[in-house]
């Protein structure tokens, strides 16, 4: 595959550029990844998006897209070439600052040469105009996401690379960007997204919906669904906006639970913080036989009505996932883990069994209803999954979370709220790693020792000696 020839820039970028002088061609390509060491082609070098404008258009019937994306940002190095993540799809115009640029395509890279070079530092426009057929993916866990027809429109979102199939840009969760989305649908459907509604307008056959989503998201957050759906809007406290879409033959199931958004986010912010987002709310769709939910910014996306349990996770994802987002989909744990221990501390405040009282029914294998499922939360350490198909196994939620306890058993539950809750204001909007994390608890609990944490609960293999 044209793959290894891919990287060699990549790999040579940093030297060239340090001996490449002004006046002529200075830049250097920027890379077409960056190193995700389980998503390698995932976003790309040279450059970070500051904001995504997407204007789409879509008939259902035709299963048809047109889109023009604008992406702003700004080049991290001199570049004369840079790429983009489209999976898919016809490009068929690309322009660099309003001028036309070249580009070609190879897998999911489309690498863009624009007229002139970009300097380091430079705020660069680039608009793809493109229209096709998106694909649906099967992720390496087996599980689909992309854009998934339905009967009635679509359901697009994709953790972690399916969001490639709708929009080209730097999917990768390192580069978060405010997203504008203007889109198009026959009129009688419905276009639902993250962050709030600015307008919704008919003309003649079709609606235009607009979408606005303020706050920095990670691409594998971003979603679109269109279809027949129940709208509710309402307020939470402070104000802010709720607005729930929903499958109408799952609406009277969902109904008692979503109503019971404001009270989870009350409970969430007494125990996280403030909630990092300016709305709230869920979508939920049969149609796309999911088969998981997703914590799709501001707004999750359901199979179908979710228990209280379910809806706590997504919501929770919010602070812990979509607010503090991975560096890398090794870090997969801070998402999951987190969300799984909110979980777990939601039963221990409603009069449940305590958080320690799961980790231990899980330490003990009581917690499953078989032996192997058991048996397979202590198949790697949650830090470091063995290969991208298994990033969404069960030692990252369930492990992941025993961490979190083991770090409560050693700090003390005052140490530990100011930690949860530190956490999530310290890398508020930003991204964060593994090591960030250790260094973080370490820092706020000093002179306890959790060399044996780390060690045995979130790097060792196997089951730790001692719960
Ligand atoms: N992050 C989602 C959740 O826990 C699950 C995503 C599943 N996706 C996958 N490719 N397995 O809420
Ligand atoms: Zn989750």
């Amino acid at each position: 595959m044209a793959r290894s020839v891919r990287l060699v820039p990549a790999l040579l970028a940093p030297v060239l550029t340090l001996t490449a002088c002004g006046g002529g061609v200075h830049g250097t390509p920027g890379g077409s990844g960056v190193r995700d060491p389980y998503f390698p082609k995932a976003g790309n070098g040279g450059y970070d998006v500051s904001h995504y404008g997407l204007r789409l258009a879509y008939d259902p019937d035709a299963h048809r897209l047109t889109g023009t994306a604008t992406l702003t940002a700004r080049a991290t190095q001199d570049l004369s070439a840079f790429n983009l993540d489209l999976l898919g799809m016809e490009v068929e115009k690309v322009t660099v600052g309003g001028e036309t640029a070249r580009w070609n395509r190879a897998g999911q890279e489309l690498t863009v040469r624009p007229h002139g070079d970009i300097d380091r530092d430079d705020t660069f426009r680039v608009t793809v105009r493109y229209s096709g057929a998106p694909e649906t993916v099967t992720d390496p866990d087996g599980s689909r996401e992309g854009w998934l027809r339905t009967s009635d429109g679509v359901l697009a979102l994709g953790e972690p690379t399916g969001s490639m199939t709708w929009f080209p840009g730097n999917h990768h969760p390192s580069d978060k960007a405010a997203y504008d989305l203007t889109v198009s649908v026959p009129r009688g459907l419905r276009a639902v997204s993250n962050g709030e509604l600015r307008s919704e307008t008919t003309a003649r056959s079709r609606t235009t919906f607009v979408w606005r989503t303020g706050e920095p998201m990670a691409s594998y957050l971003a979603t679109l669904a269109i279809g027949r759906f129940d709208i509710s809007r309402s307020r939470a406290g402070g104000g802010l906006p709720v607005y729930t879409a929903v499958d109408p033959v799952e609406a009277a199931a969902s109904r008692p639970v979503l109503e019971r958004i404001p009270e989870v986010l009350r409970w969430a912010e007494r125990r996280f913080g403030p909630y990092p987002f300016s709305s709230t709310g869920a979508i939920v769709d049969r149609a796309a036989d999911l088969g998981y939910a997703l914590e799709t910014q501001n707004r999750p996306v359901f199979p179908g009505a979710p228990g209280m349990t379910l809806l706590v996770h997504e919501l929770a994802h919010q602070w812990y996932g979509d607010s503090v987002s991975p560096k890398s989909w090794r870090d997969m744990w801070l998402n999951e883990g987190f969300a799984t221990y909110a979980e777990w501390l939601w039963e221990e405040d409603h009069g449940g069994r305590s958080a320690r009282e799961t980790f231990d029914a899980l330490y003990s294998g009581d917690y499953f209803a078989t032996e192997e499922a058991g048996e397979a939360v202590w198949a790697f350490p949650p830090a470091e999954p063995p290969s991208a198909a298994r990033i969404s196994e069960p030692p990252v939620y369930w492990r992941g979370a025993m961490v979190l306890e083991k770090v409560r058993q050693a700090v003390g539950d005052e140490a530990f709220w100011r930690i949860l809750k530190g956490w999530a204001a310290e890398y508020r909007h930003g991204n964060a790693d593994t090591a960030d994390f250790t260094a973080y608890v370490e820092e706020q609990a000093p002179g306890v020792d959790f060399e044996a944490v780390w060690e045995d609960w979130l790097y060792g293999e196997g089951k730790p000696e001692r719960a």
